[in-house]
């Protein structure tokens, strides 16, 4: 008998930002946040677990190389807590059962996108690990009480098992049971919504995620300004404004929780800096295509928003989609032909053989 199952999740892009925590070790956040999982068809990771007597230990591979499954760390607590969830739902109930829990496991995990490049691996690779194990396991456990343990592998993961807008909702108890995600809206609500992945740089960042934020919450002054005077009310502006399809409004945030969290990592002793000077440029030329769409509409038409990283992520509309393409192609020429999955520029393909 093989007891294996395999599952993908996709990255979700923050719009208002986790940025710190205030336990690290059950990682509970300074703040909501909320996000937009994007759809399994591009950033994903895909991750299989297979469960057998033979396996001396909880191992696991990622990209083809084996990471260790550290005694105590987060990627062991997942395992363990999943573990927990397959003797409590199913074997306790139903003697019969295949004891899996007692089993060692073996994870492969695959990302179709750079890892570590603040584009949310840890996000989607988390939130696969989890999925992939309640799958393995027959856990009959709702997505916000698998979102419980992907938050404990990584903070962001636990946006990634909901679709559409998701918020994480800080929580108040210190057991964490109230921090887990939640779906604002499905996709289906909002469907001419679409991000723009522009990879400025595919390498592996200099500071995590996880050292970056402890950093700040340490040193950052600013910190203490922003999680009580600045996210609780853009929460509540962000979600009225997918609810009501309100782009111009969901973009001014989005754009400014962006920045102030890139002046937040700035606020840290020492500075963390994860924008350079492409992704400060991609940030002009939105603002300046948002001026003159103000001055003939009123409103804005993209919003960028970077991760702990150099990489934009762009929001935008449907009926816009092409020309931000073909603005960021032309300001930024892309050193291989523009690959074209929508068939939105026919056979020539965009930016092809230019370097910058
Ligand atoms: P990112 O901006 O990509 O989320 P982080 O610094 O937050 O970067 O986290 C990167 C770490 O997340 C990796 O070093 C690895 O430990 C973990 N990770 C990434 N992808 C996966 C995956 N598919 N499965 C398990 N863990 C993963
Ligand atoms: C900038 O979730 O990667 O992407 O909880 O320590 O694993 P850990 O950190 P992580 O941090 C994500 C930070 C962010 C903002 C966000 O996704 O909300
Ligand atoms: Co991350």
């Amino acid at each position: 008998m093989v007891f294996q199952a395999t599952t993908s999740a996709p990255v979700n892009i923050a719009c208002i930002k986790y940025w710190g925590k205030r336990d690290t070790s059950l990682i509970l956040p300074t703040n909501s946040s909320l996000s937009v999982t994007l759809d399994q068809d591009h950033l994903r990771s895909t991750t299989t677990s297979r469960a057998d007597p033979s396996f001396t230990s909880d191992r696991l591979w990622l990209n083809g190389k084996e990471e260790i499954v550290k005694d105590g760390g987060r990627m062991s607590t997942c395992i363990k807590e999943m573990k927990r969830l397959r003797k409590e739902l199913v074997e306790d109930k139903d003697p019969k059962a295949p004891q899996l829990s007692t089993f060692s496991v073996h994870i492969a995990s695959y990302n179709n996108f750079p890892t570590a490049a603040g584009l949310a691996s840890s996000a989607s690779g988390f939130a696969a690990l989890v999925s992939s194990l309640a799958a393995l396991y027959a856990l009959p456990c709702p997505p916000t009480t698998l979102s419980l343990i992907a938050r404990q592998g990584s903070g962001s993961a636990c946006r990634s098992l909901l679709g559409g807008f998701v918020a994480w909702e800080q929580g108040s108890q210190s057991n964490g049971l109230d921090s887990h995600a939640v779906q604002v809206a499905p996709e289906s609500h909002w469907p001419t919504m679409h991000a723009l992945i522009c990879v400025v740089n595919d390498a592996k960042k200099g500071t995590s995620s996880t050292s970056g934020m402890q950093r700040t919450v340490e040193t950052s002054p600013l910190l203490q300004h922003r999680i009580k005077h600045v996210v609780p009310q853009r929460m509540i502006d962000i979600s009225k404004a997918i609810l009501e399809k309100d782009f111009d409004s969901f973009a001014r945030i989005t754009m400014a929780d962006s920045n102030q969290f890139h002046a937040v990592a700035l606020d840290t002793s020492p500075p963390i800096f994860y924008m350079n000077d492409v992704s400060r440029a991609i940030i002009a030329v939105v603002e300046e295509y948002n001026r003159v769409a103000v001055e003939t509409t009123g409103k804005v038409k993209a919003a960028y928003t970077f991760d702990a990283g150099p990489n934009a992520v762009i929001y935008t509309e449907e009926a816009n989609v092409k020309e931000i393409i073909e603005m960021i192609v032309k300001f930024f020429p892309q050193q291989e032909k523009f690959k074209d999955p929508f068939g939105l520029f026919g056979a020539q393909g965009l930016g092809e053989g230019k370097l910058p």
